[in-house]
């Protein structure tokens, strides 16, 4: 396999985490997810020689589709979206070891099918493989498709050894408490908790990771890290697309569960918690669990803990955008909010009195995501800006797309005669540091369930306690449909409702 070039400063770190012979099996094998996303992933990961020797790759669906067409769809997908060239040696050991099987997703024979292609794998390399079901379908099916791996008995191989049979469920997990819950109960019917691994692919994200171990393996933040020295924390997940053709699913969905809910509580989650005992999945996810259960529930009255909004027409880019109700696919009276934000209060010992803002919009002015810790301003006794000096309170922001990376903003003196002081930021750039090349959030976590490891995926009890929380704004918000819902103009940092949100105890959004 084709040695790839590594950035000097990946030289010698270990690249082998060794997987056993594995079939990845993907249900929904034709959708857009699989050619975009995850054949890139494993390619990507055969070309970096992270793949077992025994690699098999199993395409599911109800189109039927010959091998040797799913092979060529899949070798299209490389060519259209892998962040490397198709080297032609790479893909013919995949190639090689893809196949499709044909079947509905509720039809217990199209799966016991399924069940004797994978034992055919088997017996051809007289070894026993685990299989990483991988349900990349509409929600929908996902309850049949874990039914059927449970009645055909995939489910249960191996189940105390370490390539027992392992399931990643794609997001969205449930809409709200209840549809979480039931989800939860089916998976438990039929898998353990620790063959389960439910994605929300922001965790695969390298500063998403980087956070842990900023967090915890450098000294001088830990006595920091608390309500005696940081004022606020602001979470921003920012797109400046609108719903595009995903019209009809945003129209069910919504910024609050699309967002809100999964990606930027997985931010709080992680940036909040305390240190765990280990690296290790269940300490980390303990953890995450404790704090979120710390969060106390929101005040959903106007003037309290959320805020909501559409955008209406407005300029991206310098091109006139249409508003959310012109965009294809949308009620002309839907009261399905593009733009959210919320105020977490953190009911323990290290965040009493710490506002967590959160907030996340579609057609916002920039594409960012960021967590910024703003930190108190020190006693204006020497510098005080009635002095004319120009301070800030020091932000530490990890900016986790695009451009990830790190940066703290600092108060300096400006050079010359005088001392006046003005804030300077301090940045870290991965791509600078590392080379832009990084491996995509979808390989790092196809690998770690391959492996085994659980740690940046979410837990059930961590679903359902996020649900929780936000089940009882989405019932507020359904009530009241249009009421109360705020506008803003596409390509600004949101509405009104979003910045008094923080000016009621006199904070403002950071520009990010
Ligand atoms: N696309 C993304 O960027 C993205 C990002 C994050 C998460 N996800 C999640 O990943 C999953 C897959 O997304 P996707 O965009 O790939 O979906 P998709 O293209 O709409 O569907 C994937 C496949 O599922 C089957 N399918 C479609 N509609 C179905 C239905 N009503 N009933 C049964 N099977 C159906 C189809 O395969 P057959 O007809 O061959 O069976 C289809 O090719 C979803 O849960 C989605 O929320 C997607």
């Amino acid at each position: 396999m084709a040695e790839n070039p590594r950035h000097p400063f990946l030289q010698g770190l270990s690249k082998h985490r060794g997987a056993p012979p594995t079939v990845v099996v993907i249900f929904g094998a034709s959708g857009d997810l699989t050619a975009r996303k995850l054949i890139p992933a494993v390619y990507n990961l055969g070309v970096d020689g992270l793949l077992p020797a025994d690699f098999f790759l199993v395409g599911f669906g109800r189109k039927p589709i010959p091998d040797d067409e799913f092979r060529t769809m899949a070798r299209d997908a490389i060519q259209e979206f892998s962040r490397r060239e198709l080297h032609p040696e790479s893909w013919a050991r995949i190639s090689a070891g893809t196949s499709y099987v044909a079947g509905g997703y509720d039809d217990k024979a199209a799966f016991d099918r399924l069940a004797q292609h994978i034992a055919k794998i088997e017996g051809k390399i007289n070894r026993e493989v685990q299989t990483l079901f991988y349900i990349s379908t509409p929600p929908s099916v996902f309850a049949p498709i874990i039914e059927n791996l449970g009645a055909c008995g995939l489910a249960g191989r191996y189940l105390r050894h370490a390539h027992h049979t392992k399931v990643i469920i794609e997001k969205p997990f449930g809409r709200d408490l209840d549809s979480a819950l039931a989800l939860n109960t089916a998976i438990r019917r039929v898998f353990e908790e620790h063959q389960v691994y439910r994605i929300d692919h922001y965790l695969g994200k390298e500063t998403v990771q980087d956070l842990l171990v900023q967090r915890f393996s450098n000294a001088i933040f830990e006595p920091l890290w608390n309500r005696n020295f940081i004022s606020s924390v602001q979470i921003t997940v920012a797109e400046e697309v609108g719903v595009g053709t995903r019209g009809g699913y945003y129209e069910q969905s919504g910024c609050l569960r699309d967002m809100i809910q999964n990606h930027t509580m997985q931010l709080v989650a992680l940036t909040a918690m305390e240190p765990p005992g280990s690296y290790d999945a269940e300490a980390i996810r303990d953890e995450k669990v404790k704090v979120l259960k710390a969060i106390q529930p929101l005040n959903v009255m106007p003037g309290g803990d959320v805020a909501r909004a559409q955008y209406i027409a407005g300029m991206i880019g310098g091109k006139p955008v249409p508003g959310y109700l012109a965009e294809s696919g949308i009620a002309p009276t839907s009261a399905t909010e593009t733009y959210a934000a919320i105020r977490l209060s953190i009911n323990n010992w290290r965040w009493e009195g710490v506002p967590f803002y959160l907030r996340s919009g579609k057609r916002m002015a920039r594409r960012v995501s960021e967590i910024a810790i703003n930190f108190k301003r020190p006693p204006g006794t020497l510098f005080a800006e009635s002095g004319g000096f120009n301070l800030a309170a020091n932000t530490l922001s990890f900016q986790i797309q695009p451009d990830e990376g790190l940066s703290l903003i600092l108060n300096t003196k400006i050079p010359g005669l005088e001392t006046r002081t003005q804030p300077v930021k301090m940045s870290f750039r991965y791509a600078t540091t590392f080379g832009s090349n990084t491996p995509e959030a979808y390989e790092r976590l196809v690998l770690d369930a391959m492996i085994g490891d659980g740690t940046l995926f979410i837990r059930g009890d961590e679903a359902e306690t996020s649900w929780k929380l936000y089940t009882p704004v989405l019932e507020a918000w359904a009530t009241a449909g249009r009421d109360g819902l705020d506008q803003y103009v596409a390509g600004s940092w949101g509405p009104a409702v979003g910045d008094t949100l923080l000016s009621r105890q006199g904070n403002v959004w950071r520009q990010p």
